[in-house]
């Protein structure tokens, strides 16, 4: 027996599930609403075999998508499936998919699931394809844009609600460049640009408004023979900070780059602008370090929800707090995206488990999870408030469903995932978001714990006019 205390990120709410299920008619406390009308979908690590444990780290298992589909006032099925990587369908005995790679990589998509042009995307990024799943969650094959994407995409593309159009800066190990990427209606890719950069670094994520587009150029690099763990990502604390800001239709010798203080960003909230080579806001979440030594140690980052106005006329980065009690996992309004917006969500972090993972010396660690509540933000007000997961209860994160195409910002729902101690499994919450504190209006009761994942979407039956 090895003295070694267990990988934090194999156990507790994060322990993987080794089944895949699927159960009709879930039980429901209160009532479903008659308007949602869809699919909920979010992906998250579910490691099928690890090899050596003691350095598994959770960005590296292969993703699971988790669904619960609702139809008149019914939660008609859970699901959840592995993304078929040939990795996966090698290990649970199937034939293998095919279909095109980027640089021979087959990875299971782990961190988002998206809708886009009539294809249903399991994300990741670093290099990999995404994977195009069916309504049901199995695994259709990877997808390139109908051969139109040069690489690979990310976990965090935007989609512009204006213009249908799907944009994304994608990184990936082996390239001395990001690649902005913008994908038309057709779901072929019409325009790439290659950004150079030094030094590999990862972007989880990128901001797009309405002229701009916005790269954080952060000092966390590929630098696998440093990271001691299986996610290759380290905090370089040589390397200087700084976003770059490139006109939508730019090319890459327009980006301007402007030097902010170290830090890194996963997640930006949404961002907007006051014009062409005007001021671009952004509401994000920052940490002040992350991935020193390849894992994130409780006490050793915060993560607080900011306000950058990035003025182009002054080449300056104004930063204001936002909140300084640690959140993550901020999301908006998706008609709202890239425009400006005055309610934002985000999970509120429990004490101790630092960013974006939790360690086996937190006395708060993965048994009781990483979200205490979610958080409603008034941008404008300069006002929050929020929903609290029970003791020893998880939350994740929030996405936000309109009541109808042309409700108010606030007017509809956050729905989220809930691990609920006292049943021992995970429930879907339906949270009214114009009153979030008075609880949720729905709970709809999964057979089995979903273990504590990333991101998802709603899925409406029938897509969302143009904003
Ligand atoms: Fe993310």
């Amino acid at each position: 027996m090895s003295d070694d205390p267990p990988n934090p990120y194999l156990s507790g709410l994060f322990a993987p599930v080794h089944d895949e299920l699927t159960a009709y008619d879930l039980p429901v406390t209160g009532r479903v609403p008659d308007a949602l009308r869809g699919r909920y979908l979010r992906n998250g690590p579910n490691p099928l075999r690890v090899e050596d444990p003691g350095s598994y780290h959770w960005f590296s298992g292969e993703g699971m998508v988790h669904g619960v589909r609702l139809r008149d006032g019914r939660a008609e099925w859970y699901r959840n499936r592995w993304v078929r990587s040939d990795a996966v369908a090698g290990q649970l005995g199937e034939k293998l998919l095919h279909g095109p790679r980027h640089l021979g990589m087959d990875f299971a998509p782990n961190t988002h699931v998206q809708p886009f042009a009539g294809h249903l995307l399991a994300l990741v990024e670093g290099g990999s394809l995404p994977y195009e799943l069916d309504p049901e969650l199995y695994t259709i094959g990877p997808f390139d844009f109908h051969g139109t994407l040069p690489g690979g995409l990310s976990a965090h593309p935007v989609l512009d609600p204006v213009s249908g159009e799907l944009h994304a800066v994608a990184y990936c190990w082996a390239w001395p460049y990001v690649q902005y990427v913008v994908a038309g209606t057709d779901g072929c890719v019409r325009r790439h640009v290659d950004i150079p950069v030094r030094g590999r670094p990862m972007m989880h994520d990128f901001s797009l408004t309405e002229h701009h587009v916005l790269l954080y150029d952060l000092p966390v690099v590929f630098a696998p023979h440093r990271s001691g763990t299986s996610f290759p990502y380290v905090w370089a604390a040589e390397r200087p900070a700084r976003i770059g800001v490139l006109p939508r239709e730019g090319r890459a010798a327009d980006v301007r780059w402007l030097e902010v203080e170290p830090c890194f960003v996963f997640h930006h909230m949404n961002a907007y602008d006051d014009g062409p080579g005007g001021t671009i806001t952004v509401h994000l979440v920052v940490h002040d370090r992350l991935f020193v030594g390849g894992r994130t140690e409780p006490g050793a980052a915060t993560a607080r929800l900011e306000r950058w106005d990035v003025d182009l006329r002054a080449g300056a980065v104004r930063r204001q707090v936002v909140d300084d009690c640690p959140v993550e996992l901020p999301r908006a309004d998706p008609r709202r995206l890239t425009r400006r917006h005055r309610f934002g969500y985000a999970v509120r972090e429990r004490a101790g488990t630092g960013a974006a993972g939790p360690h086996a010396g937190s006395s708060h660690g993965p048994a009781g999870g990483l979200g205490a509540a979610i958080v409603k933000y008034d941008l404008a007000r300069g006002k929050s408030e929020e929903f609290r997961a029970p003791p020893g209860g998880d939350i994740g994160e929030g996405v936000f469903v309109p009541s109808g195409p042309w409700a108010a910002e606030d007017d509809g729902w956050l729905l989220t995932l809930l691990y609920e101690p006292v049943r021992g499994a995970t429930d879907l919450l339906v949270l009214p978001a114009r009153d979030l504190a008075a609880g949720p209006v729905a709970r709809i009761h999964l057979p089995v714990r979903v273990p504590l994942g990333f991101h998802g979407s709603w899925v409406p039956d029938e897509p969302p006019p143009r904003a």
